[in-house]
């Protein structure tokens, strides 16, 4: 595996902010996502989010009156924002409809401006819309967050938004034409959670939007996902991937206690981390260069390089961080307490730099308390209910629902995992009891009833990346038998591709000989042609009367 083109920073931190990850995320992290209460309010002041105006459509918050889960029931409405853009449209033009998933949705308005929403819309004539999920932005049903506010934030519920808004959407300026899904074909797209969304979208909803894209899409929910780490470990550079396999193995045997508990302390001062009290806590604070793959991305303005940063440095052989070396006498005996002593003249190196990896980044952001930055228990922050508390939303959906608790505890004996063991079920869920009170394992037959690794349909492309962390949860997964691509369900994965790589796209002015690189380029073509071949489909039905 080899990174294509872009300039490693050593300076650049790993998007701990990014929502869907799997890791726990120190409370830290979480207190800086809390909005200031004026600022769930006002448009967003970023230079994209200004050039499109957003929208609000008053939407049922509660679709499910026959259902005894959402008790008690509401018969209100609430405001879903959404942003579209027309500039392509003619009429007898589909509606693209990008399901914005668990963020914000003007994070998505760069796909309207210029991704795959406004390829799509070039291509067929048609209109690019953002659509916010319900709980995520500025598209609250509820006053507050505290646990049973939270019951109508259910995938089941956000799907038959999606739904609704295509019935009942009156497009600004465009009044005068039938928009409705009877005259109009829909098209969904989703990347990751939101790839999921609309291939169950397209599965419930088939006579409202006529076609779907799921890029990345976990369709699979999946509740102890130690799987994440597979792809670095099946494409990541070698050298790296082993030493930090046995570099994890020494931290274990030192941890759990098979053999140098004695040493606990020792291993921590280390890595420079002697302050972090909980052992998952100090184990969690050394996996930012590993969990970086999914953060890496052809763009170069969105993408982070941590991954590759942090394997050049632990995969190479030489001492990186001279003044580690003082550390020398130090972790040649913790190798040999951790059971690998047969392999210290090998691993020290690597070791080292390991440690000047982890406090040149993790210890040197946190200026405070060490237990302050790194801990990820605190019940009384989890408990705050306040709607500021935004960061409540993706981790709700997965504690009730979606699961993907990144672990090494899963991961089979006998195989080296590359995250500590430590990171098990109880640390990663501890945050669904302390927020929500949930204490049972995720329900992911509440999404896997729709199909899981098997789910197909008429119209449902799904795309996916070959190194993405995430293949695992999805129709390309590994053990999944391959399917046939076809046009009407195609089914394509991106050679040397992270997560949803067809999903940003750059101006004319901005592309070069690499950029987009062409699988990119040919994946994105080939989803225009598809949908045009779909768009065939409606008008040669819708000619005849037949629809939808
Ligand atoms: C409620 O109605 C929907 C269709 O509107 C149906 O799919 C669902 O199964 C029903 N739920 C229950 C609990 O009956
Ligand atoms: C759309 O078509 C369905 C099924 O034919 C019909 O029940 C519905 O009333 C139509 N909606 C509109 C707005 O025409
Ligand atoms: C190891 O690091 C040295 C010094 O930075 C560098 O010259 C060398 O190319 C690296 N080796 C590998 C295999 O990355
Ligand atoms: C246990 O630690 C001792 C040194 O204290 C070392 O010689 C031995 O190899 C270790 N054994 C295992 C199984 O890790
Ligand atoms: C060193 O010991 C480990 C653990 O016992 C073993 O898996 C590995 O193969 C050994 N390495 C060598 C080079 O013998
Ligand atoms: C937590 O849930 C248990 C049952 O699952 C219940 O007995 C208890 O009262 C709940 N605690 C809070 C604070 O809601
Ligand atoms: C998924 O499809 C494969 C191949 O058609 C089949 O063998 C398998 O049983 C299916 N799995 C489920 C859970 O339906
Ligand atoms: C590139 O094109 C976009 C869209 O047409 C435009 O907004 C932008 O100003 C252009 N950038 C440069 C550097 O010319």
């Amino acid at each position: 595996m080899v990174r294509c083109g872009s300039v490693a920073s050593l300076l650049s931190l790993p998007l701990l902010t990014e929502a869907f990850q799997g890791l726990p995320v120190p409370v830290s992290v979480l207190r800086k996502q809390v909005k200031s209460p004026s600022g769930l309010s006002v448009q967003e002041t970023d230079e994209v989010a200004a050039t499109y105006p957003a929208y609000t459509i008053s939407t049922p918050i509660d679709h499910f009156h026959n259902d005894s889960i959402y008790e008690p029931h509401s018969d209100g409405y609430y405001d879903m924002r959404y942003w579209f853009d027309a500039q392509y449209y003619e009429e007898g033009g589909p509606v693209i409809v990008l399901a914005a998933g668990e963020t914000s949705g003007a994070n998505r308005l760069p796909f309207l401006q210029k991704g795959i929403v406004a390829q799509l819309a070039s291509a067929t004539k048609g209109i690019g819309v953002i659509l916010e999920h319900r709980y995520y932005g500025e598209s609250w049903p509820v006053p507050d967050l505290s646990t049973p506010n939270l019951r109508f934030l259910t995938t089941d519920q956000a799907l038959a938004d999606t739904a609704y808004f295509a019935q009942n959407v009156k497009f600004e300026g465009l009044e005068d034409y039938d928009l409705s899904p009877n005259n109009t074909a829909y098209i969904a797209y989703g990347g990751s959670y939101a790839g999921a969304f609309v291939a169950i979208l397209r599965k419930l909803y088939p006579d409202i939007y006529y076609g779907a894209i799921s890029s990345s899409g976990v369709t699979e929910a999946i509740y102890d996902y130690w799987q994440y780490f597979e792809a670095a470990r099946i494409f990541g550079p070698p050298a790296c991937i082993e030493a930090t396999q046995k570099v994890t193995n020494v931290v274990d045997n030192i941890l759990i206690g098979h053999n140098g508990s004695d040493y606990v302390t020792e291993l921590k001062k280390a890595f420079g981390l002697g302050g972090v009290k909980s052992n998952p806590d100090f184990a969690n604070a050394l996996t930012g260069g590993i969990s970086g793959l999914q953060s890496y991305n052809w763009d170069p303005t969105q993408s982070s390089d941590e991954f590759f940063v942090y394997c050049d440095i632990v995969g190479n052989d030489t001492v990186y961080y001279p003044d580690t070396e003082s550390l020398r006498p130090t972790v040649e005996k913790l190798i040999s307490v951790g059971g690998w002593e047969n392999e210290t003249s090998t691993l020290t190196n690597h070791f080292l730099n390991y440690i000047g990896y982890v406090r040149d980044t993790r210890v040197a952001s946190c200026d405070g308390d060490q237990e302050e930055c790194f801990s990820t228990s605190d019940p009384d922050f989890y408990a705050q209910t306040a709607i500021t508390q935004t960061w409540k939303s993706w981790p709700y959906q997965y504690c009730t629902q979606w699961g993907y608790l990144a672990t090494g505890s899963g991961v089979p004996a006998g195989q080296l995992p590359l995250i500590s063991r430590t990171i098990d079920i109880p640390y990663n869920a501890a945050i669904c009891a302390q927020a929500f009170n949930i204490t049972t394992p995720s329900d992911v037959e509440a999404i896997n009833k729709y199909g899981g690794f098997n789910l197909s349909y008429p119209r449902l492309a799904f795309i996916d990346g070959e190194w993405d962390p995430w293949r695992a949860a999805t129709p390309h997964a590994l053990e999944v038998p391959e399917r046939p691509d076809t046009i009407d369900e195609p089914f394509r994965l991106i050679a040397k591709a992270v997560h949803h790589w067809d999903e940003n796209g750059l101006f004319p002015n901005e592309t070069t000989a690499d950029l987009p690189p062409t699988a990119v380029k040919e994946v994105q073509q080939y989803e225009a042609v598809f949908v045009q071949e779909w768009l065939k489909e409606w008008n040669a039905k819708s000619a005849k009367g037949g629809l939808p």
